[in-house]
């Protein structure tokens, strides 16, 4: 059976192409990286403090053999193996993690893109320029033997070579990937990007959706669904009309898994709609975090394990794993065991499914098939209607979460609140104006060092007093598009807070993170299941794009900001003197 499955996901990696859905693999049967006993010793032994690390480590024989030392090593200790027999047992069989990756310099990297020019601020121009350096120590290639051994690896092959978003995430991720490629963009690098969008092409072919990240325990949840606005970006960027008509067809079925397997009718003022939500239909701990899923499960009854479980990677799928906002509605709302994602409809997934729908339109149009194109235009006015009726709140003036079982709207703020602005997806100019007045209401822009996660402190990554950057985007994005010179102005405040937070801590630690503490004047995230990560992509991306929108106004700190006086007049004196 293993060897069987393996062996079709070789075949897949080789160009045989599936014809139906039916003939799909189940999302990942590994019995070392997804379920099984040898799983299941080894992560709660906790021989690492990272469950991930195991799951990552390839192997260094094939499985079934692996699998038949495990079973005779269990049998002689009876089921419980002592710790150290395990460790042992452990390094004779994996290999160290990292093995199955290489450093790869992008070829289309080169010094000096355009952009750079643009930033006035010396400081941030030369810190602009170190991180469009970091796309080559974030740049991965996967090594041949993944191709030909692909049983011996959790790691997903991958054709071509990308950039991921650093630390313990060695692998690239879906929604990551969105912003990585904005930055690459700038960064003049069509060509990576090209690549990585190729990959996760191969994998809505091979999976039928776009798995969380490119590892097989990866296989039974999504991310975010930002596919066809990557390709957007790139035929934007590149005009490669021959490369979108020939994935157009693997776009639309991207999104009919969202259909498929994620839509969710919803009653409201006696009508009826279809919006999407996040689920997951299978139980078990996740492999990566699985000591955590699995104590954390067992302080349930038995029965209600598994749709603990699910939620849990159902909260994993919508990227913010884990926040107050799937917590929201339960018995304990300060407690992971009341973890409920698939009982809410997100604002966020719903706006970028809306935006897909709509750039999916414009595709058709633009390749000749306009009977595609009203089809995807139907879909997304439906959607424009679903979520102005069930989740937009006119008292309020922003759109909230909606809580399926209780009937009503999460009205607590979060970033994600805004995600119809960035996207897009409202008809209403006054929206804009009415979801500023929300945001000042909120208390937000009293924050200066980043948008909080949410307002609440649970100790959740996905929580105050965290500061994310894709987040920071979908608002600021949103306001920038307003034609309201208010709302244009706000957004380049907050542009230049984040920036700012960004940028004294790179001057401290010389790096970059996965996110931010804004609670202390600014400094590396925290809380959450791991510890916080150096790199990093997405925020690497989002920073380039903000400096690139802003870089004529932008300033690295108060001591460039403020120019003494007898400074400003040299300067002004230097200025009027003849060249
Ligand atoms: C093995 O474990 C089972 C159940 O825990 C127990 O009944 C049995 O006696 C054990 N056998 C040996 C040989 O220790
Ligand atoms: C793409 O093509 C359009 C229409 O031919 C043209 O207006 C536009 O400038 C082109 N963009 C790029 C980046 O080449
Ligand atoms: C989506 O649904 C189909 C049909 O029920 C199923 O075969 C497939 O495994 C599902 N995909 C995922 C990732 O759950
Ligand atoms: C439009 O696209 C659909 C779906 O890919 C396809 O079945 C149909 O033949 C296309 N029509 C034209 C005119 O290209």
């Amino acid at each position: 059976m293993q060897g069987r499955t393996w062996g079709l996901r070789l075949l897949l990696l080789l160009g045989l192409r599936l014809g139906s859905q039916e003939a799909l693999p189940p999302p990942c049967g590994s019995q070392i990286y997804c379920h099984g006993e040898l799983l299941r010793q080894v992560q709660m032994a906790k021989l690492y403090q990272d469950d991930k690390q195991f799951v990552d480590m390839p192997l260094s024989s094939a499985p079934d053999q692996v699998l038949r030392h495990f079973r005779e090593l269990a049998q002689t200790h009876n089921l419980s193996i002592p710790r150290q027999e395990l460790q042992m047992f452990v390094q004779e069989h994996f290999r160290a993690v990292g093995q199955e990756l290489q450093p790869w310099t992008p070829e289309d990297w080169r010094d000096s893109p355009q952009f750079l020019q643009k930033i006035l601020d010396p400081r941030l121009r030369a810190w602009a320029g170190q991180l469009h350096q970091l796309w080559k120590k974030l740049g991965k290639k996967v090594k041949p033997e993944v191709l030909s051994h692909p049983e011996q690896f959790s790691l997903i092959y991958s054709r071509h070579p990308f950039i991921v978003p650093g630390g313990r995430f060695v692998e690239f991720y879906y929604w990551d990937s969105y912003w990585v490629m904005e930055g690459l963009l700038l960064s003049e690098m069509p060509e990576t990007v090209k690549g990585m969008l190729q990959n996760f092409l191969d994998l809505v072919q091979t999976y039928g959706h776009v798995p969380n990240g490119a590892r097989v325990y990866y296989l039974q949840r999504s991310q975010p669904p930002l596919l066809t606005l990557m390709m957007d970006r790139y035929v934007a960027h590149t005009n490669d009309t021959t490369f979108l008509r020939d994935h157009i067809e693997t776009l639309a079925s991207e999104l009919d898994f969202w259909t498929k397997n994620r839509s969710i009718s919803v009653s409201s003022g006696g009508k009826s709609y279809i919006l999407n939500h996040y689920e997951v239909p299978y139980g078990g701990p996740r492999p990566e975090s699985y000591s955590k899923d699995a104590e954390l499960a067992a302080t349930l009854l038995e029965g209600n394990r598994d749709t603990l479980l699910a939620e849990l990677k159902a909260s994993a799928e919508s990227g913010w794993d884990f926040s107050s906002r799937w917590l929201v509605g339960g018995p304990n709302p300060s407690s992971l065991s009341s973890i409920r994602t698939s009982k809410l409809v997100p604002v966020d997934l719903n706006a970028f499914l809306c935006q897909a729908e709509g750039l999916m339109s414009n595709f058709y149009s633009r390749l000749g098939n306009d009977s595609e194109a009203a089809k995807y235009r139907n879909l997304r006015a439906e959607r424009m209607a679903a979520l102005k009726d069930v989740l937009w709140d006119e008292d309020k003036g922003v759109w909230f979460d909606y809580d399926l079982e209780n009937e009503k709207k999460n009205l607590e703020f979060y970033p994600s609140n805004f995600a119809p602005l960035w996207a897009g997806c409202f008809s209403d100019p006054d929206d804009v104006d009415k979801a500023l007045k929300y945001l000042e209401d909120s208390r937000i822009l009293t924050y200066q060092y980043g948008i909080p996660t949410s307002l609440q402190k649970t100790g959740q990554q996905w929580d105050f007093p965290n500061a994310w950057a894709p987040l920071q985007d979908l608002v600021i994005r949103g306001l920038a598009k307003s034609p309201s010179a208010k709302a244009q102005e706000v957004a380049f405040q907050l542009a230049q807070n984040w920036i700012r937070t960004n940028f004294d801590v790179y001057s401290k630690k010389s790096a970059m993170y996965e996110k931010y503490d804004i609670s202390n004047g600014g400094q590396p995230g925290g809380g959450g299941e791991y510890e916080v990560q150096e790199g990093f992509g997405w925020t690497n991306g989002v920073a380039l794009m903000l400096l690139d929108r802003y870089g004529d106004r932008l300033s690295s700190g108060a001591q460039t900001a403020l120019l003494a006086p007898h400074c400003l007049a040299a300067a002004l004196l230097l200025s009027l003197l003849p060249q």
